[in-house]
């Protein structure tokens, strides 16, 4: 039987136009060819991920065993993003302050936050991590999110997308990572659904010791992160790291629109890491 598979959308455009066939069960939506216009991603590259999962499933050991063996079939790309969290993490180990992941969809930032801390600084049990998400995908979109790329590439964001229903599994995940960690019996990582333009503001003012290291902004649109740099960065000190996810992408403008009206472009010398093309950040 054959099954239409979803691109996993890192900062997602969905491809629209036609289907293409890499097995016997799985299809994936993809533009017409790379001739027809400019695509994000070639054909080889939007199959690599399922061929992978294919040999995964195939594999007759257990899965326990598969996961501690996760660079096999894990690709690169997300590699290189753990490797891109892990850079950023050594920039705050001597900074004070807790982290926030605005922004958690399927938990992938949030639990490595969490797992860095307990690996590079078990004793620092003050450090918390926040992930603020609706788990129903966007709240709303503004004008402001309207990208300029042609709508046959890439579609238009729309309520609702990137709904990921995780936080439960999240919580469980959090559960065992507090059983298997020094200090394990004092919290550590925290999720707060809903809308984060409401949640954040109600967050700060309930949280009046809050400081912050870390700020990781990944709602990819205008209004959930202007609030968050609007409440965030006056908890934020010298040295700290706010981090974007999609600063100057087509596809998603609210991000560079939210910093352009609030600290502003010129202010801040914006850095990168070397290998990586999404991740942009700057030390307060
Ligand atoms: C690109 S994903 C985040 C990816 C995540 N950082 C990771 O490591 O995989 C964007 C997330 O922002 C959330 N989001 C966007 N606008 C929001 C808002 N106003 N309130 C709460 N969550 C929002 C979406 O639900 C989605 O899960």
């Amino acid at each position: 039987m054959r099954t239409k598979r979803r691109i996993p959308q890192r900062k997602f455009a969905s491809y629209t136009n036609a289907q293409c066939t890499f097995s016997s069960r799985q299809t994936v939506n993809i533009m017409d060819t790379a001739s027809t216009t400019k695509n994000f991603r070639t054909v080889a590259e939007l199959q690599a991920g399922a061929a992978n999962a294919e040999i995964f499933e195939a594999c007759r050991d257990s899965t326990e065993v598969k996961l501690e063996n996760f660079p096999k079939y894990v690709r690169r790309q997300h590699l290189k993003r753990f490797l891109a969290l892990y850079e950023i993490f050594k920039m705050i180990l001597p900074i004070k302050g807790s982290i926030v992941e605005c922004g958690v969809f399927r938990g992938f930032g949030f639990i490595s936050w969490a797992k860095l801390s307990t690996m590079l600084e078990p004793e620092n049990f003050t450090r918390r991590i926040y992930g603020f998400d609706s788990f129903d995908g966007f709240p709303s979109i503004g004008e402001r999110d309207k990208n300029a790329v042609d709508s046959n590439i890439v579609a238009h964001p729309k309520t609702g997308d990137l709904s990921s229903n995780s936080k439960d599994e999240l919580e469980a995940l959090v559960s065992e990572y507090d059983k298997d960690r020094f200090l394990g019996h004092m919290d550590k990582a925290h999720l707060i659904e809903g809308d984060a333009c409401e949640s954040i503001p109600r967050f700060v003012e309930e949280h009046p010791h809050l400081v912050l290291s870390l700020v990781f902004l990944d709602f990819d649109l205008y209004e959930p992160t202007k609030c968050a740099i609007d409440h965030f960065v006056p908890r934020m000190p010298k040295g700290s790291i706010l981090a974007f996810d999609e600063l100057d992408n087509p596809i998603w403008p609210g991000e560079t629109q939210a910093l352009l009206d609030t600290i502003g472009i010129n202010n801040v010398q914006i850095e990168r890491l070397p290998w990586d093309p999404y991740i942009g950040f700057v030390k307060m």
